[in-house]
């Protein structure tokens, strides 16, 4: 029975965490999706089946970004056999329609009706998307916050056709993170309004309301264990390194001057015979020696840029080009493949910062993340390829790209986005929530070195200069350091289990204090915690560091069960974040309520049952 008090108490928190304005951290699926992934997405669940209880009925997981409208698969997309008799769609979820009864999608009077036709799927038309779409609104639920008339298009039926003229299924759909308006609305005499997640937490939110229109997101990777990380109203200031550029959005769309992208090593030798090589996108066409506007796209999942610069890339890599899928297939067996994606080489892209011709930007994309994998239904095996896609289409940058890049948008006021680096597999991603203001928003990055970030990944090569005479290699950062950034990972989940016990400790010996007195700033107890917590890391990182070997053995028994352990030590992480802020919630939420459970005692004995 007090076990039972101690788990209510428990839900009650968690559903008060929920309650609480002030940014929102979206929760990303523990699955990655292909098939030229592995990609991550956010889960959601559309449709209610009760339009009193709000009974949700479809768990999906989308891809977060884009604008305008969410596109949904609906469960009748894999009616179509001939297409594939494997249902791929399946993994990430499917919209049944039928048992919803919050969808209208017979208002709207506007294309697409339902019948085949080209469907717009982000910037690109590269892979062009065929299908039977239909506008329409429904419910969408964010962990427990129902959104009422979401702006979405419905795909009954349809595929993408890669270059080979074959069609492949669609996968995953998209969620979209707001337009420049609060709402989209339709039609002439009556005005059906819909709306988009953020705007309207922000604009009708109420309890859940988030203080701006915008959002912060890094998509992290699955292979290398960088969870997504995605805000509204605000961002994860630990996923900005460095620099911001920002720069005005177009409609929905975040288009940057592009002027260069190059070749580089972050430290030790390079793989190639040269330390960096410079105008690889203008490289064998004079009409872009001064730049191309590309647009930044989370919804596409390659780089997309002409021949020619995919060409000139290409050229420095061991790989070959496949017309059939216009991208580039990595040589494995070439030992200058393994060089270039375990070492710290990069590609860099080199941006004007703030609209400006004389300021720059550079995003570097390590080739560790351009080892992607094309899968089924694409190609029949597992096999690595190179994201870059040779189109005469809009050139975009999409999740390749934005592994490594954080972008975000304050819809409103402004109108601006932002670009800037994003941290590698080694960064703490302990939550670092700053909120985006909505009268000055800005975005302020993190002074970590993004090299730090990526240190334990990289396998350095050695510098021709300490390649010594009597031809002894002298470099000692040759070997593989897999098992100390396992270490750091474990150290980081250690830590926050301990810490966060000692935090929640913390936080409910505050909360006593503060039933006495009156509520004050509640920033400042937040930032505490934080620094805390980061502490109990270190020194928890610290004491594991001894037993290297031990680590890496079962690193790599299985990695697999490594990365979730890790996963799971971080949703830890996140929930620290929001269970600080309910307690200025119970202060005046009537105490009376939960009076009873006393906190401290609460907080210790559930802790590990949690965890
Ligand atoms: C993923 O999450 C679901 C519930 O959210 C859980 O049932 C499942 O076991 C998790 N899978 C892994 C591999 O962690
Ligand atoms: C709604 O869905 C829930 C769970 O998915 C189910 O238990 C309930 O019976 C459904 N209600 C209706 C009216 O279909
Ligand atoms: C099923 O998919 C195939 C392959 O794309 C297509 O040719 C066919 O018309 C589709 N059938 C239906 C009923 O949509
Ligand atoms: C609207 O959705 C319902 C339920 O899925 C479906 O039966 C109906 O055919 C749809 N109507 C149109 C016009 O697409
Ligand atoms: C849509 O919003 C406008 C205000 O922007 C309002 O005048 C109109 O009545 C709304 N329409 C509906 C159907 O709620
Ligand atoms: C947006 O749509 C919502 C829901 O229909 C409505 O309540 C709100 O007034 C609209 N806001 C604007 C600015 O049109
Ligand atoms: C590129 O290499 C040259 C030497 O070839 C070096 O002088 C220059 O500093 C390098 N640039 C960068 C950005 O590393
Ligand atoms: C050269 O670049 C322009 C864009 O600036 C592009 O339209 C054209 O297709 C490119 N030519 C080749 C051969 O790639
Ligand atoms: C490239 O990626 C694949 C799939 O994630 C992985 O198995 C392989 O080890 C990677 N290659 C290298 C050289 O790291
Ligand atoms: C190689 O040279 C380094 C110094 O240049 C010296 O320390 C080392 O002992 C030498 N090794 C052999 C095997 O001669």
């Amino acid at each position: 029975m007090i076990y039972l008090g101690y788990a209510l108490a428990i839900f009650t928190l968690s559903i008060q965490t929920v309650q609480c304005t002030g940014p929102r951290e979206m929760t990303w699926s523990n699955k990655s999706f292909g098939p030229d992934g592995p990609w991550q997405a956010v889960n959601v669940i559309v449709g209610s089946n009760s339009s009193d209880l709000m009974q949700p009925t479809s768990a999906v997981a989308l891809y977060p970004g884009g604008s305008w409208e969410s596109k949904i698969l609906l469960s009748t997309l894999c009616d179509n056999t001939t297409l594939s008799p494997i249902c791929y769609a399946d993994k990430a979820g499917l919209f049944d329609s039928d048992k919803s009864v919050t969808l209208d999608n017979n208002s709207i009077q506007l294309p697409p009706y339902g019948s085949w036709d080209d469907l717009d799927w982000g910037y690109t038309k590269a892979v062009p998307v065929y299908a039977r779409a239909r506008r329409a609104t429904d419910w969408i639920n964010i962990q427990g916050t129902p959104i009422p008339e979401v702006d979405l298009i419905l795909i009954r039926a349809g595929w993408q056709t890669y270059p080979n003229g074959r069609a492949y299924p669609l996968e995953v759909g998209t969620l979209s993170l707001g337009s420049p308006e609060l709402n989209q609305t339709f039609g002439a005499s009556i005005k059906i309004n819909t709306t988009f997640i953020n705007s309207y937490l922000y604009d009708q939110g109420g309890v859940h309301s988030i203080p701006s229109y915008s959002y912060g997101m890094h998509i992290g990777s699955a292979s290398l264990g960088i969870p997504g990380s995605l805000h509204m109203g605000g961002y994860d200031q630990s996923r900005v390194i460095g620099d911001v550029s920002s720069q005005s959005y177009n409609s929905g769309s975040f288009p940057i001057e592009l002027f260069d992208m190059s070749l580089g090593v972050a430290e030790g030798g390079s793989a190639w015979s040269y330390p960096n090589k410079t105008g690889l996108l203008g490289h064998g066409n004079s009409s872009m020696t001064s730049g191309l506007t590309v647009i930044v796209d989370p919804t596409n999942p390659y780089i997309y840029l002409p021949q020619s610069s995919c060409d000139a890339i290409a050229a420095e890599l061991p790989v070959t080009y496949q017309p059939d899928y216009g991208l580039y297939f990595w040589d494995t067996s070439d030992p200058q493949y393994k060089k270039i994606v375990t070492s710290p080489s990069y590609l860099a892209f080199k941006f004007s910062k703030n609209s400006l011709n004389n300021e720059y930007i550079t995003i570097k994309v390590p080739f560790a993340l351009l080892n992607l994998t094309l899968e089924a239904p694409l190609v029949e095996t597992p096999t690595p390829y190179f994201p870059c896609m040779a189109t005469n289409s809009t050139p975009v940058l999409g999740r390749a790209f934005l592994q490594a890049a954080f972008i975000g948008v304050n819809w409103l006021h402004s109108g601006k986005w932002f670009l800037a680096q994003a941290p590698g597999p080694d960064a703490s991603f302990i939550v670092n929530t700053a909120t985006m203001d909505e009268n000055n928003p800005s975005v302020s990055g993190s002074s970590s070195s993004w090299e730090d970030t990526w240190k334990r990944q990289w396998v350095v090569l050695p510098k021709p200069s300490t390649i010594t005479t009597n031809g002894t290699d002298l470099n000692t950062d040759t070997t593989p350091n897999i098992g100390l950034s396992t270490i750091a990972k474990i150290g980081i989940i250690v830590g926050s289990v301990v810490g966060g016990a000692l935090v929640l400790a913390l936080i409910c010996g505050c909360w006593i204090r503060r039933r006495r007195r009156q509520r004050q700033d509640p920033t400042d107890e937040d930032s505490h915690t934080i620094l805390d917590d980061r502490n109990m890391d270190k020194r928890q990182s610290q004491l594991l560091e001894a037993p290297v070997n031990e680590w890496k053995q079962i690193n790599e028994l299985d990695p697999d069960l490594q990365r979730y352990e890790m996963a799971s030590g971080q949703c830890e992480i996140y929930e620290l974040g929001p269970e600080k802020k309910p307690i200025f919630e119970l202060d005046h939420k009537g105490t009376s309520h939960f009076g009873p459970f006393e906190l401290p005692e609460r907080s210790s004995m559930s802790r590990p049952g949690m965890v």
